[in-house]
């Protein structure tokens, strides 16, 4: 054999050893949902194959894992003529209509009837639930995938053998042996609901369009004419029968399932045998029970009658089955049409759109209003009134208009104009400012929410802002609900939060539902309020982007409403998840003059505030030098550039002095030239030093000692790491699980970034997991992090 001989068949044996393990590992993650390897050690594996096949291209070939990116682009879709038709099913609503269908299905075979004791037959049915997405043939000749198919009207459907290719959990060749030399697997192509939420994002991001519905998306993705879109995308199969086939297979709905998953093929987690109708009725309760919970859309669940001779006797009526039902449930989307889009104005002011519809029952509750959140969204909606809308209500979310039927809008329909002044009390409204700050540079942006500019002058906002003051996780003062708020704001007897800590009992008792015990109520529960924690107190204040979680950071670390009064922006971004923009937003609410009178107001009319006192050390914690120089946003100098200057200089008064000595900051290495003109320039500008410096003394007076702490984090396993909690945690809590981590050196975040270096998921992870696959951030479940731990134990 010549040299090249034989290194292609090495290079041939290591293909085929390489297909077969990552075959395996792709089926034991897509499809058993139990990954055996890392995924650094799978991309590992996958980079090797694929360097070997751009080495030897004339080994690649179409089964192989890396055939999955998506081939060249088509330019129309070719027709598939299906051998067997591929049917659509019957729909039961009531569980009525389930008892007929069984009823139907025991005649049909000539079952011995029950009498009024009960007895009769029963009919093993199998049970899955209804995916919402759209049904796909796959063909497999001799175990290889060899063509895909949508439905099409049934008997001709579009060929989209490349599209499908790209569906990770769709094997390219079936596992195992024993599979028919020619087997149609039929199924259901669908997005999972986090997949579905992480593509929005991505495409809001990009400008591309975003999809209504999980179904619409999968719908879109997999219809694609060039495959490496359809690649890109979070596509997922469920298989729940079969078309043709040559060769032999087991005799029962349920045993061809379990031989398909036996080949590496999905099938639904939630598949079960149910022995009679009565059984059938419990499993569709119970799915529906869970359906929310479930990790992708459902429509309902299908009873398909087990035994296939059976099947065969019952036979088709028409093109749906004798032997299958769809039991449904009630719709969460309907059509309706679009009234008025009216404005509410919120606590801070924002003028929102809200849709008065036509009323219309959804799964069940009747909807006539509709939020629509901002003015982008009715932009991007394309919203005019009169049209017609999809609207969706899911479980207890507040129901939402999902996109226009284009094709139904009306001649005269009418387009959304935000208002020019606010529709509660006259003030002018105005479209927010986005800042932008970055590397010591501010850009402004139009914002896509509008304001009014009235504030507790407004009606609507000074109701807001009180009903959130006396909340029970604000000031909690009992008996004060959202009714007796605006009795008293009407009657001009509370114009601001502090006046109801003047309240006389004469002006209460008379109000609608005050008598006179329950105007001594009131009184005393305002009394009993004069001492909240400082946290509470700092979250009723209802500063914009301010929720609890932000108040309790800042109330902990800074110890005293006049720290956090006093705190520059630059020194917030120091805690624990609180950004740029919140950290202004603090920041100019303590500077408002109207807040500063109103907190003052507070405070003469006997409001003490309780746990004032010491700084907490997690502030100091957080801080090194080359932090500090990388917070002060000098263009040019990133978080390296910073570390490198930190290194140098050892000091802020070393940096500023390194800034101006040319000579020995032209000779430093770690810094490029252009970083180096920026730094001068920066601290030649008195300004900037003033501004340094006193971002410096405030760090200082709230108990930073960097260089100490630097060391103490510096040697820790996890130093440097940034980790996000999510979902619940079984054999901790999420505070143990963030202070063992934090022991460690790790820093714990609340959201997922490029920057976070692995992510806890527990069961119930939503967003911040589906945002972690998008980044492509590490994951890890409860059993892995509880590894970890004991690692370092
Ligand atoms: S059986 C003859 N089983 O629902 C049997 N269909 O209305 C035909 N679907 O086109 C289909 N989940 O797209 C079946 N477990 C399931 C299903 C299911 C979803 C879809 C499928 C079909 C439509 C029928």
């Amino acid at each position: 054999m010549t040299d090249t001989a034989t290194s292609t068949k090495n290079a041939a044996e290591r293909i085929a050893e390489l297909r077969a393990e990552l075959d395996a590992h792709n089926h034991r993650y897509y499809v058993l949902d139990e990954p055996s390897i890392p995924d650094a050690e799978y991309d590992r594996l996958f980079n090797e194959l694929k360097t070997l096949e751009g080495e030897h291209p004339e080994l690649v070939t179409a089964d192989s894992p890396t055939q999955r990116v998506g081939g060249a682009a088509l330019s129309a879709f070719g027709e598939v003529r299906h051998e067997v038709p591929m049917l659509s099913l019957g729909n039961a609503f009531e569980d009525s209509d389930l008892l007929d269908f069984d009823r139907r299905v025991r005649e049909g075979l000539d079952l011995p009837a029950g009498d009024l004791f009960g007895g009769g037959a029963t009919v093993a049915y199998c049970c899955e639930p209804k995916l919402d997405g759209l049904a796909v043939s796959l063909l497999y000749r001799d175990g290889q995938l060899v063509r895909g198919a949508t439905r099409g009207d049934g008997s001709t459907g579009e060929d989209i053998s490349s599209n499908v290719r790209t569906v990770r959990n769709i094997p390219l060749k079936l596992q195992g042996s024993g599979w028919p030399a020619l087997l149609e697997v039929r199924g259901e192509v669908f997005m999972s609901k986090a997949g579905f939420e992480a593509l929005n994002v991505r495409q809001l991001e990009s400008g591309g369009k975003t999809f209504a519905n999980p179904r619409n998306a999968a719908a879109g993705s997999l219809r694609q004419l060039d495959p490496k879109i359809t690649a890109s995308r979070p596509l997922e199969f469920c298989c729940y029968g079969i078309g043709q086939v040559q060769g032999e297979l087991p005799d029962s709905q349920v045993g061809i399932l379990q031989a398909l998953k036996g080949w590496g093929l999905p099938i639904s987690h939630e598949l079960k045998l149910a022995e009679g109708v009565e059984a059938c009725l419990d499993y569709y309760r119970n799915i529906g029970e869970r359906r929310q919970a479930l990790a992708y859309e459902i429509d309902g669940v299908v009873f398909k009658v087990n035994n296939l001779a059976w099947q065969r006797e019952l036979g088709f009526r028409a093109r749906e089955p004798r032997w299958a039902i769809a039991h449904k449930f009630p719709a969460s989307e309907e059509l309706t049409e679009l009234l008025d889009v009216e404005f509410q104005v919120g606590r801070t002011g924002a003028v929102t759109p809200v849709a008065r519809l036509k009323p219309v029952k959804v799964a069940g509750v009747t909807v006539s209003n509709a939020t629509l959140h901002n003015m982008d969204e009715v932009a991007r909606l394309g919203l005019m009134i009169g049209d017609t809308v999809i609207i969706r209500r899911a479980g207890d979310v507040i129901p939402q208009v999902m996109a226009v039927v284009a094709e139904r809008r009306p001649a005269d329909a009418r387009s959304v104009q935000i208002p020019a002044c606010c529709p509660v009390c006259g003030s002018q409204v105005e479209r927010t400012q986005l800042v932008k700050r970055s590397k010591g540079k501010e850009t402004l942006s139009e914002g896509a929410v509008y304001r009014c500019v009235g504030r507790l002058a407004c009606g609507a906002q000074l109701k807001q802002a009180i009903i959130h003051f006396v909340s029970r996780r604000a000031l909690d003062i009992e008996g004060l609900g959202e009714k007796s708020v605006e009795q008293l704001v009407d009657e001009g007897l509370v114009r601001s939060p502090a006046d109801l800590f003047t309240l006389r009992f004469e002006q209460i008792v008379g109000l609608e539902g005050f008598a006179e015990l329950s105007s001594n109520n009131l009184l005393a529960a305002i009394a009993a309020s004069k001492r909240p924690g400082l946290a509470r107190f700092i979250y009723a204040l209802g500063i914009p982007d301010v929720g609890e979680e932000t108040a309790k950071t800042l109330a902990r670390a800074l110890g005293s409403l006049t720290r956090i009064q006093q705190a520059l922006p630059e020194v917030l971004t120091w805690l624990p998840d609180v950004g740029a923009e919140v950290a202004y937003e603090i920041h100019n609410f303590f500077g408002d003059d109207h807040n500063r009178t109103v907190i003052a107001q507070l405070l003469e009319r006997g409001l003490q505030l309780q746990e004032e006192g010491e700084l907490h050390a997690e502030f100091a914690a957080a801080t090194t030098l080359a932090d500090f120089i990388d917070k002060l946003n000098i263009p040019f100098i990133a978080a390296t550039g910073a570390r490198n200057l930190a290194d140098k200089a050892g000091s802020f008064d070393g940096v500023i002095a390194l800034s101006q000595d040319w000579l020995e900051l032209s000779v430093m290495k770690g810094l490029n030239d252009k970083a180096k003109q920026s730094l001068r320039e920066f601290f030649a500008n008195p300004d900037n030093v003033a501004r340094a410096r006193a971002i410096e003394t405030q760090l200082r007076d709230f108990g930073m000692h960097w260089e100490s702490e630097k060391k103490a984090v510096a040697g820790l396993p996890l130093a440097g790491q940034t980790w996000v909690l999510t979902g619940t945690l079984e054999a901790m809590s999420r505070d143990m699980a963030k202070d063992k981590l934090e022991a460690l050196g790790a820093k714990v975040a609340g959201s997922v970034s490029a920057k976070t270096s692995c992510v806890v998921a527990g069961p119930g992870a939503g967003s911040k997991l589906a945002k972690a696959s998008e980044l492509g951030v590490r994951v890890l479940d409860e059993a892995e992090f509880l590894g970890l731990l004991q690692q370092f134990a």
